[in-house]
């Protein structure tokens, strides 16, 4: 069934979503911009071969309200938006890039992009061309983007095990991490240097040995990835892998990874809940890149990833004792302290406009 667009949107808050079509490029592609009260919206263009727009709309609305409960959660004036292209093999990438670089542009500071799924160096520089309000993949911009995300994942897994055991004790841990690209091989690496013990999986048998052989890890047939006995289990791949074929295959105790959307349904957060294991949700311990590319967007200072890690750990940790008190599942306990501080921002938001016209150029 279709999605209902303006009962999906005031369901659940959203401003604007936007359909953008342009002649020349053959580009196809939605905004969806979901919240602004506590600042300008930021999210990435994903560009991906959907198998509808249905699928794509569903895709634009879930990962730009996810930006916005990130932003909201690491404390950051900011707000939650997302692009999504619809690949096609007619499409002329780099004039897609310079329409949307016209079109952000446009916008005027209202939506800042960056990198996400299919944008990456090449994309930004055709977007950078046309516009101030997409991140520069040159020493201009605020660099080590999934090295800021890498520190957090890491913090957030060591929050978990803090909580469960009191200590985090690499050398006594195993990790299974699945996908070992930008962020995967990085949290690899650091949990390799720390002592633990990890098993990874990735689709690319080439990329796989690659990284296997630096880091002398071992490698998992991705048939299997789902199986071993370990202590955290981290997705560092795609979104929606965690559903009802794949959760009674865990045996993990904790699952804390990079990748955006892991459940894919909200209920399977609750599964995961009652099977015992701990889930450190993806808006909270992968929002590394976010604060470092919000950050330097908004004030120009580049946050180091040290303060980045640390700072993403500390939420983390918060979010999973508020859980334990309550005895409920942290993916629930985040949306719900996340929606509290969206709500602050629309009440101070409402106060501002009330106190009559005001200069902030959003
Ligand atoms: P990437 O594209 O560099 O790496 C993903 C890797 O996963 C690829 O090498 C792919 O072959 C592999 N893969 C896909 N499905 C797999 C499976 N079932 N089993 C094993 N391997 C599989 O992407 P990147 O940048 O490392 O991001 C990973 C995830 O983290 C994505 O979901 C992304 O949206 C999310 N994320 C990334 C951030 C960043 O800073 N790069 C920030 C926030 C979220």
């Amino acid at each position: 069934m279709g999605v209902h667009i303006l009962d999906a949107m005031s369901r659940e808050g959203f401003e604007e979503v936007v359909a953008l079509h342009d002649r020349r490029s053959n580009l196809r592609a939605f905004l969806a911009v979901h919240d602004t009260s506590r600042g300008p919206a930021f999210g990435g263009i994903r560009r991906w071969t959907y198998y509808d727009e249905d699928q794509a709309l569903r895709d634009v609305l879930r990962l730009s309200r996810a930006m916005t409960y990130k932003a909201a959660l690491a404390e950051l004036d900011a707000g939650g938006a997302k692009l999504v292209i619809l690949d096609r093999p007619d499409l002329d990438v780099d004039e897609g890039y310079r329409f949307l670089g016209d079109f952000v542009e446009r916008l005027g500071g209202r939506f800042y992009t960056g990198p996400d799924v299919g944008t990456g160096a090449t994309e930004l520089a055709c977007l950078t061309e046309r516009t101030r309000f997409a991140t520069d993949p040159g020493p201009n911009g605020p660099g080590k983007l999934a090295e800021a995300t890498v520190a957090g994942v890491v913090a957030g897994m060591e929050a978990a095990l803090e909580l469960l055991d009191g200590a985090v004790d690499w050398p006594r841990r195993t990790v299974v991490v699945q996908g070992l690209g930008e962020v995967g091989a990085g949290v690899a690496r650091r949990l390799v240097a720390a002592g633990a013990k990890v098993l990874a999986a990735e689709l690319d048998a080439e990329r796989a040995e690659a990284v296997a052989a630096d880091l002398e890890l071992e490698l998992l047939d991705p048939s299997c990835e789902y199986d071993p006995t370990c202590d955290v289990f981290a997705p560092c791949a795609l979104g929606g892998i965690l559903h009802d074929l794949t959760l009674t295959r865990l045996h993990c105790r904790v699952v804390a990874g990079g990748a955006n959307n892991v459940l894919a349904r909200p209920l399977h957060g609750d599964r995961l809940h009652e099977r015992g294991i701990l889930y450190v949700p993806d808006f909270v311990i992968n929002a590394g890149a976010l604060i470092r590319g919000a950050t330097f967007h908004l004030t120009g200072a580049r946050e180091s990833v040290d303060s980045i890690g640390r700072r993403v750990g500390r939420v983390a940790g918060e979010i999973l004792r508020l859980a334990a008190e309550e005895g409920a599942p942290p993916a629930r306990i985040a949306v719900r302290e996340a929606e509290r501080r969206i709500d602050a921002g629309r009440d101070s938001s409402r106060d501002a406009h009330r106190g009559g016209p005001h200069l902030i150029d959003r």
